[in-house]
């Protein structure tokens, strides 16, 4: 596995390996590597002949009260994840490689952003998109690998890539979850033992919203109470949005049908997590 630190050289790497005709994949990481990222890096080990992962903190995606400063850096860790799962090249470049001077170029997905997520964090998805822009005119993969946890990030990934004919595949990954059904996150190494404990009804809000569409619930309030509810047993938390959503263009819906994205963010003392799942409410 090669380490690269420079565009310069990762673009080579990735050059000789095309030369050779290999099909290329790529995950974007901000490092903190748990087993969810190695999915993704499995998955695209599996479909691709060349992987490269890139673990890069973001400073763009941050907003100034939030975790930019403590997010986990753990790169020694992080490389031996990505040696043992089978990456051919690591880049994580310095913040002066990504961004040298002033950013004055951006990518703005715009209407996907302004809902669930995009309420609270003005300007993340704006970091976010930049970003894999900039990640995707480096490496140039043939597919890029992303996690259904983050499932607003996916769809605006997505329509950037196809507003601006971008010349890659979007692939987005199944959630990881711990045995209490906690999806795996890098900020779950910020709660202590009765944040974690408490954090398990997150999912069972999520599974409490499964079943009573799949029992014919189509009142969109109507589960967001139900979650809400289970969710406000959780000690010290602040429930940012429960939001049901057309799961292609993010849509609040008045009435769940067709295929719906039931999504959530909620602060557990300083520690914001997000989860959400996909359910096929038919007609
Ligand atoms: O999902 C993440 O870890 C980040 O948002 C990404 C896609 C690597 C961009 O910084």
């Amino acid at each position: 596995m090669e380490l690269a630190k420079t565009i310069k050289y990762v673009r080579e790497l990735v050059k000789a390996a095309r030369s050779d005709g290999k099909k290329i994949g790529f995950v974007p990481t901000m490092g903190a590597l748990h087993i969810g990222h190695v999915s993704l890096i499995d998955r695209a080990v599996n479909e691709c002949d060349f992987v490269v992962v890139s673990i890069y903190v973001n400073p763009t995606q941050f907003g100034l009260s939030e975790d930019f400063e403590k997010y986990p850096r753990t790169l020694d860790a992080d490389l031996k994840i990505c040696e043992k799962a089978g990456t051919d090249v690591v880049f994580a470049p310095a913040d002066n490689e990504m961004y040298e001077y002033e950013n004055i170029t951006w990518d703005d997905t715009e209407k996907l952003t302004e809902p669930l997520c995009g309420q609270s964090r003005p300007g993340h998805f704006k970091g976010v998109t930049t970003i894999c822009a900039k990640l995707f005119n480096i490496v140039t993969p043939d597919i890029a690998y992303f996690g259904q946890k983050d499932a607003q990030q996916s769809v605006v990934i997505k329509k950037m890539v196809d507003d601006l004919d971008m010349p890659l595949q979007i692939t987005t990954c199944p959630t990881l979850r711990e045995p209490d059904g906690l999806a795996l996150s890098s900020r779950n190494k910020y709660l202590d033992s009765q944040q974690r404990k408490d954090a398990a009804l997150i999912y069972e809000s999520l599974q409490i919203a499964a079943e009573a569409i799949a029992h014919g619930t189509k009142e969109p309030q109507t589960i967001i109470d139900q979650m809400r509810t289970t969710l406000s047993r959780i000690k010290n938390a602040d429930i940012e949005y429960v939001s049901v959503v057309n799961a292609d263009n993010l849509r609040y819906l008045d009435k769940i049908a067709g295929k719906a994205l039931i999504a959530l963010a909620v602060k557990i003392g300083d520690t914001r997590l997000i989860d959400n799942i996909l359910v096929d409410a038919g007609e």
